[in-house]
This record gives C-alpha cells, sequence and structure tokens, in this order.
C-alpha cells in the first residue's frame, strides 16, 4: 500500500516510565499497515529516546513546535490524522490537554486534530484519583475523547493499585475499532455504563474438580472491548478465562454461577445495559465434598446429585434495577434454533437476544462467530459470519438504539 493510502496514526507519547511499552504499540500499528507518526513529549525521551520511535514508525520524530517550521508540524500533523492516541497519557498531559493548552508539538496536535483521539493515561494512584485528574479526564470525555480507564496492578516501585498502562495488544484493539468505525458517531455509548459477563462458570464436585463448559469467553470480551472504543465505562464479569484484560474494562473475576450472580447484580444496579455472554451452568452439583472424592474398590460410583442454579438473566429482566435498563441475553442451540431462541426471550423476559447455533467444532473458542438477533418487539438481524468484534459491535447498535429509544 502506498504511503497516502494508508491510515494515518499519531502516537503521541507522554513522560512516564510505560513510555517503553508504547514502543509495543507502535510495531502493532505499523506491522497492521498504519502510517504512525511519533509525537513525543520532551520528558518522554528522557525515557525512550529518538532513534526507537523514528526506527520503529519509519517517519521523522519531532517534539517541539520550532523543528522543521517550514512544513508547519505543529498544525498539519493533527488536521491529516485519522486517529491520535496518547500513550501513556500522564497527568500533566491530560491536564494540557483538558485546558487547550500549546505549548509543545503534541498540544499543538490535540487541538488540530478533528478525528478521534484516544488517551491511555498511567500514573499513580493517588495522582489518578486526585480531583484535579478526575474532572481533566472527565472534561476530555465530554469533548468525545476516549479515555481508557487504567488497569490495576503492579506500579512503578514496590505499590500496587489503579495506575498501569493497560496491554498495549489492548490499546492497539481500541485503536482498531476506533478506525473501523469513524468519527463522532462511532462514540455512541459515551456517558453509558454497560456490564458484560463473559466466560464459563465451574461448579466444584470436591477441590480438585469441578462441572464447567468449553466458552472461551471471547464474545464477553470482544463486548467489552468494542464497548470501551464506543466511549462506555465497562465492568466484565469475567468466569474462568485466560484471555488478556481488555483496556479500560474494569474486570471482575469469578468463578461459580452464585458468585456471578453476586457480581452482576451489584454492577447491575446502575448500568445502563447488561449483556449475558457467560454460559452459566444451569445446574450445581448439591453436596460439596470437602476432601478429594476416592474411588472403593469393587463398589460403584455415587451419582452425583444436582440442584438448580439461579436464572442470572431472567433475575435482571424481572428485576429492572435501573429503568429504561436494557438486558440482552445470549442462546447457544443445537437444534431448532430461531424456535427455540423465540420461545427462550419470551421465558427469561429480556429484551434482545443473541441465538447462535453451537456444536463441538462451532462457536466455543472460535474467533468468529454467525449469529441472529431477536428482538422483544419482533425484529429479527441475521449477522453473518464474521469476527466476535462485529457481532459486539452489532450488539451495541441494537442497544444504543433502545437506550434511545427508551
Ligand atoms: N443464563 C443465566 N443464568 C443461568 C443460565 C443461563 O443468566 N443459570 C443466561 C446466559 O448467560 C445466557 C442465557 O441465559 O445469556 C441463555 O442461556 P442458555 O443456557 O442457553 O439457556 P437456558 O435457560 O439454560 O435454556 P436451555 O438449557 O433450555 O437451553
Amino acid at each position: 500500500m502506498d504511503r497516502s493510502d494508508r491510515p494515518r496514526v499519531v502516537l503521541g507519547v507522554s513522560g512516564g516510565i510505560a513510555a517503553y511499552k508504547a514502543c509495543e504499540l507502535l510495531r502493532r500499528l505499523t506491522e497492521s499497515g498504519h502510517d504512525v507518526r511519533v509525537v513525543p513529549t520532551g520528558s518522554a525521551l528522557r525515557f525512550v529516546g529518538e532513534p526507537t520511535w523514528a526506527a520503529l514508525s519509519g517517519n521523522p520524530v519531532t517534539t517541539r513546535v520550532w523543528e522543521d517550521v517550514h512544513e508547519v508540524p505543529h498544525v498539519r500533523i493533527g488536521q491529516e490524522a485519522d486517529l491520535v492516541v496518547v500513550a501513556p497519557a500522564t497527568a500533566d498531559t491530560l491536564a494540557r490537554a483538558a485546558h487547550g493548552l500549546a505549548d509543545d508539538l503534541l498540544t499543538n496536535t490535540l487541538l488540530t486534530a478533528r478525528c478521534p483521539v484516544v488517551f491511555a493515561p498511567a500514573m499513580h494512584t493517588e495522582m489518578w484519583e486526585h480531583p484535579a485528574t478526575a474532572e481533566n479526564v472527565a472534561t476530555l470525555r465530554r469533548r468525545g475523547a476516549v479515555v481508557i480507564e487504567p488497569a490495576v496492578g503492579r506500579l512503578t516501585g514496590k505499590d500496587t493499585g489503579k495506575g498501569r498502562l493497560p496491554d498495549p495488544g489492548e490499546i492497539f484493539e481500541v485503536c482498531r475499532r476506533l478506525l473501523a468505525r469513524g468519527s463522532a458517531s462511532g462514540r455512541d455509548l459515551a456517558g453509558r455504563y454497560v456490564v458484560v459477563s463473559a466466560g464459563g462458570t465451574r461448579e466444584p464436585l470436591d477441590p480438585v474438580r469441578f462441572l464447567g463448559n468449553r466458552s472461551s469467553g471471547r464474545q464477553g470480551y470482544a463486548l467489552a472491548r468494542t464497548a470501551v472504543a464506543r466511549g462506555a465505562r465497562v465492568t466484565l464479569v469475567a468466569a474462568n478465562t485466560s484471555l488478556a484484560d481488555p483496556a479500560g474494562a474494569d474486570v471482575v473475576p469469578v468463578g461459580t454461577a452464585v458468585q456471578l450472580r453476586e457480581a452482576v447484580l451489584k454492577a447491575a444496579e446502575d448500568a445502563d445495559a447488561v449483556v449475558m455472554a457467560a454460559a452459566v451452568a444451569d445446574f450445581r452439583p448439591a453436596l460439596y465434598a470437602q476432601g478429594k472424592i476416592k474411588k472403593r474398590e469393587g463398589r460403584e460410583p455415587e451419582p452425583v446429585a444436582l440442584v438448580r442454579n439461579p436464572d442470572v438473566l431472567a433475575e435482571l429482566s424481572a428485576a429492572r434495577t435501573r429503568p429504561g435498563q436494557v438486558v440482552v441475553g445470549f442462546a447457544a442451540e443445537t437444534d431448532d434454533v430461531l424456535a427455540n431462541g423465540r420461545a427462550k426471550l419470551a421465558r427469561k423476559g429480556c429484551d434482545l437476544l443473541v441465538v447462535n447455533e453451537v456444536g463441538e467444532d462451532r462457536t466455543f473458542g472460535a474467533e468468529e462467530n454467525e449469529a441472529v438477533l431477536l428482538g422483544s418487539d419482533g425484529s429479527e438481524t441475521p449477522v453473518p459470519h464474521g469476527p466476535k468484534e462485529d457481532l459486539a459491535d452489532t450488539v451495541w447498535d441494537k442497544v444504543v438504539h433502545m437506550l434511545n429509544a427508551g
């Protein structure tokens, strides 16, 4: 592809220790065919030097408005960008951006950009939680920027808490989705809070065994990732998954159906929408053996007695903790897919049911998916075979429509 045909991305880097992780984000962007211009702040260059950014991007690197003045880079770089991503964004950069300062090339670029802008903050927990930073973040979000919530974990030094830069691969996914969806209309979940459940519950029999299912959690993670890219605040209740945390989502790990119910109902209290993509076990063993169940020579095994688990989706649909809340369910069916889906939609009382056909080698763990969305208004929307992100976006399209109508 000619350089002029490639999507133009500006990678702004500000001066934090996480600047080294932006090298990985840069690599992902260039390897997937983007033309990337790196604009570090002066202090970012104290962490990672100019030759690294120039070599990895294949483009010149400028930080000050006084360099290459004949090309007017302080205006042109922002004007020509299809996406600006600032990673890491320090408290200082967020403050300068929120106040419209233009004291270096990065802030000039932010003022001239008319494309989607993503900030991936990284800082110490206290700085993130300070009211000044919180207000700057709220200002940037109100103006349409996507500010990705920092991840929780080990920070520089010995402390842990909220403030880590999310996984660069996951920041890349947010950028990719934003570029695919285009400008302001792409951020139609801004100001909304959504809850997504993902994965499959495990119901323990004894300390080493459980009844489980084959759900990988990929569809739920795609829903969380796409919701972040559309500007939502996201809680992801994840049951037994082994996927990287989607950038910006608040991830709550759970094990059993009962734990999942508790986490989802709590988060749902002030949610605009809840999407139940998790495969929740309908039954659990009636008894939990404190010690490992042993085989006994010459004796048949004891049958496993089961009891019903709570139906979280039906409970959410009946309770509607918040007026106008949209509740979405998933149905995995092997036969009579549409008829069973319609019956399930009515039984569960949700607004939308995503019905997909499953089998040994279909859907579970796969990268792609195909489904029909059944609406409580009688609508039927087929989604052709494609990436789970595409199905996720179609679900959010419907949710946005229902939220705006309600
Ligand atoms: N679900 C739930 N709580 C359960 C079981 C399922 O919230 N105890 C939710 C799932 O997250 C999914 C939807 O209900 O969104 C459909 O789940 P499914 O297992 O297909 O439906 P069932 O009610 O179990 O129906 P059946 O066993 O008859 O297929």
